[in-house]
């Protein structure tokens, strides 16, 4: 498959279109559809959300070059920002070159949790809930989660925590494991966590405050790895360090993770899946020890740079917009994925990817000279240009970059104004010879 996406980037979205149906990743209807501009029946979006008024359209790009676990996939990527796209294929195609990636899920369970804000008896509730831990997983198997025990998964554990409360009273939190095979599982957690409600305040004579799942889930981590086996010392280097900044500096931590994240976003958009609930998973996990770091880290070992990604990262290849957007639909058949771990694993590949690729740039040539020459599109555009005139004010913009190394709107204006102006009195001169 790769050869065919060589120079994929170069080409027009027509003859872009040919290659992904000569792939046979998508189909002809499909790519009707695709340049139909998606999905456009309100009816469907009614379902989805509440006061429908539209659709807000992203666009949907395609991410090449990436071998992961041995496997070449095509990353749909939906987003509204200049370069990520470019950024992962590129650099993509320079770990394919000079390396590998290798990822996998540890552990299976997401967490319900059930709080009692106030404990009467934290000793007794403790002895109470574990005595009844079997009848309690086996009810909430039977009652509630039946779908998921017969596809192999369900409720499969209970556990107690108890926290100190600043008036010196405890909190009781019940952590309810479930493994939710394929499906993000966050509507049968929630509904197992408030159907045991009853059950628990009755046996344990406590009353519960609260049911909902928790987005930091480290009982099931998605792991990757970047192993690059050919590469100059010196870059290596360079990445090293700007990862141990990163590792220490909460200021900078944030913006490498907006990095990774650029990389894990789009997929998750692009595949109808809770990007909200991956973003705080992966923050908190990021904060684990009192501290906000990177989620990701590169080291030099021997010859070799190795990238590491591990935060919880829990996805959904069934249910809710997963199956009922056609796009979403589109990109999972895009990707081939067979289950929900596999779509995990691929999308933490792409986030440690874009943030290889980031910190490259960050620590050579800099992250404005490849953001902004892709980025003079939108100032050109952002300018008012119109499209006869597109093309010279980008040119004389890229020239600036060059030039100057920085570029902004007041520059696309001010080119854009001088253009309308040389052409205001070439007409004037040619109207006088008229
Ligand atoms: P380049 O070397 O000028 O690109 O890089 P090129 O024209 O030589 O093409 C090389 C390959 O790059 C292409 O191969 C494509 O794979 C890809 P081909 O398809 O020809 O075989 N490529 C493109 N793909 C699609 N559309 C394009 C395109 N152009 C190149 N138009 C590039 C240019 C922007 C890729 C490079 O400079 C780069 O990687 N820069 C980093 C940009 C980046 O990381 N952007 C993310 C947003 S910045 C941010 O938010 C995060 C940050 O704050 C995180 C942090 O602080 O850690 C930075």
């Amino acid at each position: 498959m790769i050869e065919l996406f060589q120079g994929f980037s170069k080409l027009t979205r027509q003859e872009r279109y040919q290659k992904l149906i000569k792939a046979g990743v998508l189909n002809k209807e499909e790519i009707e559809y695709l340049e139909r501009g998606g999905l456009k029946d309100l009816s469907l979006g009614e379902k989805f959300i509440e006061n429908v008024i539209g659709y807000f359209q992203l666009p949907l790009g395609v991410a090449t070059n990436f071998r992961i676990d041995g496997r070449d996939v095509l990353i749909p990527m939906a987003v509204e920002e200049t370069s990520i796209v470019a950024a992962a294929s590129k650099t993509a195609k320079w770990v394919r070159e000079s390396g590998f990636i290798q990822t996998r899920v540890d552990g299976h369970e997401i967490i319900g949790q059930i709080q009692i804000s106030k404990l009467n008896n934290p000793d007794l509730f403790i002895n109470k809930i574990y005595n009844s831990k079997s009848q309690l997983i086996n009810m909430s198997n039977q009652e509630v989660a039946f779908g998921l025990v017969r596809r192999g998964g369900g409720v499969t554990d209970i556990k107690v925590r108890i926290l100190d409360r600043p008036d010196g009273l405890k909190m009781g939190v019940i952590h309810v494991m479930a493994n939710p095979c394929d499906a993000m599982g966050a509507n049968v957690i929630n509904q197992v966590c408030e159907y045991l409600k009853e059950p628990i305040e009755e046996l344990t004579e406590e009353k519960v405050t609260m049911c909902i799942l928790s987005n930091l889930v480290t009982t099931k981590l998605t792991k990757a790895e970047v192993v690059l086996e050919k590469i100059d010392m010196e870059l290596a280097e360079k990445i090293e360090e700007a990862s141990i900044f990163a590792e220490l500096d909460s200021y900078r931590a944030a913006t490498s993770n907006k990095g990774v994240l650029n990389g894990i976003d789009p997929i998750l958009i692009a595949t109808g899946n809770d990007w909200r609930a991956v973003e705080a998973g992966i923050h908190a996990y990021a904060a684990r020890s009192g501290h906000y770091r990177s989620i990701t880290t590169w080291r030099r070992e021997g010859n070799r740079l190795i990238g590491r990604f591990e935060a919880p990262l829990i996805v959904g290849t069934v249910g809710g917009v997963t199956t009922l957007h056609p796009t979403a639909k589109m990109s999972l058949k895009m990707l081939n994925v067979e289950s929900a771990n596999e779509l995990s694993r691929i999308i933490s590949a792409v986030g440690l990817v874009q943030n290889l690729g980031a910190l490259k740039a960050l620590t050579t040539v800099g992250i404005i000279e490849g953001h902004m020459k892709l980025h003079i599109k939108n100032l050109t555009l952002g300018a008012g240009a119109e499209e006869k005139e597109i093309p010279h004010v980008q040119k004389r913009l890229e020239e600036i970059l060059t030039m100057r190394k920085r570029i902004s709107l007041s520059n696309a204006i001010e080119v854009l104004r001088e253009l309308r102006l040389q052409n205001s009195s070439t007409s004037d001169h040619g109207a006088h010879h008229v």
